[in-house]
């Protein structure tokens, strides 16, 4: 269910947010630009207070990002984070969001990582840093080994080749940090984040189909 509302969405907005008072005006841009999903990452203190409050909106479907341990899942998904996302592939935290049935999408940047996550029963990894690893020839060589997994790369990915990660068919969607720029966020440019995620979607309805 919610692997079919990622591909749907096909593109999720990393946060790193400073000041949980911001989470709502944030909610309100991604929302007015035409987006329903945001990853807030847990790199600052304010991250899970942002959750919740976004957690509470009917108009976004909030996750946690940057989730390194399980007592950082555990609280997220106490604030009510819808999905999980990892950096790394652990089976510790796959396994814990898999018995509760949370959504998790953990990061894999080999084969190998790819392949436990396929262990596990995951039909998507987040491909992480996308960009530094090689991009698209990297994600097309393990694609191709790996059919039935799809993947959402996250690193290094901007209006200018986000299209030609999503015209990839394994590719869910792209996440990343471009479209919630954090000093855009700190300074309180709302306007700029809406229009930069309005002209990213702007582009995904003028050029996918699907
Ligand atoms: C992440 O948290 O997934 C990445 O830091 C996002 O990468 P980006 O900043 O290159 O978009």
């Amino acid at each position: 269910m919610f692997y079919d509302t990622l591909k749907k969405i096909r593109l999720v907005p990393v946060v790193v947010i400073d000041d949980a008072e911001l989470a709502t005006p944030l909610a309100e841009a991604i929302s007015a630009g035409g987006l329903s999903c945001v990853e807030i990452t847990l790199r600052t203190d304010e991250a899970l207070a942002a959750i919740k409050t976004m957690a509470a909106r009917p108009d976004i479907l909030v996750g946690a990002g940057t989730v390194l341990t399980l007592d950082q899942a555990k609280a997220a998904v106490d604030c009510g984070a819808s999905f999980i996302v990892s950096p790394g592939m652990s089976p510790t935290l796959v396994d814990w969001c898999l018995a509760r049935q949370v959504p998790v999408i953990p990061g894999c940047a080999t084969a190998t990582e790819i392949q436990m996550a396929m262990e596990q029963g995951l039909e998507t990894v987040k491909f992480f840093p996308a960009e530094q690893l090689g991009g698209i020839s990297m994600l097309q060589a393990l694609a191709g080994v790996f059919r039935a997994m799809h993947f959402m790369p996250t690193g290094g990915i901007t209006a200018g080749n986000l299209l030609h990660y999503l015209a990839l068919p394994q590719v869910v969607a792209c996440g990343g940090s471009w479209l919630v720029k954090t000093e855009w966020l700190r300074d309180k440019k709302f306007v700029n984040i809406r229009q930069e995620i309005s002209k990213a979607v702007e582009l995904l309805n003028n050029t996918l189909t699907r």
